[in-house]
């Protein structure tokens, strides 16, 4: 086997501590939809706007960083490609598709919610949209994160 390679290294690092941020700033955006929304607040471009882009920024940072390294990973495409489908195990499965193809769903959905919460004049909409689809998002990602190596 080669050893991996430095820009491996490198993608991995950055994707495994931009998880964190991500996370934590995709899970303030749904706390905060969901208080606005049972509160009835009124949606404030200074805070409610920038909390939900802000964490639609940090997700699709994430979602490249983890394109590049499906590419670049032995446990992404070269997974797939040296023990094919059926010669994964689950712990294999999970890095090279479970994990991959269920994140790119998740960020479909929380860009979904970002657009859909634009075309809408009303708070309650609005906060409704993000609480939503950010909120299945976030279910998913956090549904097929490898816990047992990330920490
Ligand atoms: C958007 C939300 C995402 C989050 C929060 C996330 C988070 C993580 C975390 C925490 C790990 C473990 C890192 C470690 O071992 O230190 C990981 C690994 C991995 N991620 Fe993601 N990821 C996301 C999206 C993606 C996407 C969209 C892809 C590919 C298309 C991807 C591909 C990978 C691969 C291939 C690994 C395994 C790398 C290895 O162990 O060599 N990730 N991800």
């Amino acid at each position: 086997m080669e050893e991996p390679g430095l820009a491996y290294q490198w993608v991995l690092q950055l994707h495994s501590y931009l998880a964190y941020v991500a996370l934590a700033v995709l899970f303030l955006a749904v706390a905060n939809a969901i208080i606005g929304l049972v509160s009835n607040k009124m949606f404030l471009p200074q805070k409610d706007f920038r909390i939900s882009l802000f964490a639609l920024i940090l997700c699709h940072l994430q979602l490249l960083v983890g394109l590049i390294l499906f590419f670049v990973s032995p446990s992404g495409l070269n997974a797939i490609q040296s023990l094919g489908m059926g010669g994964m195990n689950s712990a294999a499965r999970l890095l090279a598709v479970e994990h991959p193809f269920i994140n790119i769903i998740a960020l479909v959905l929380i860009t979904i919610g970002w657009s859909r919460h634009k075309k809408f004049m009303e708070g309650n909409k609005k906060f409704k949209s993000i609480a939503i689809f950010y909120g299945l998002g976030l279910v998913l990602i956090l549904s097929r994160i490898p816990w047992s190596q990330w920490f």
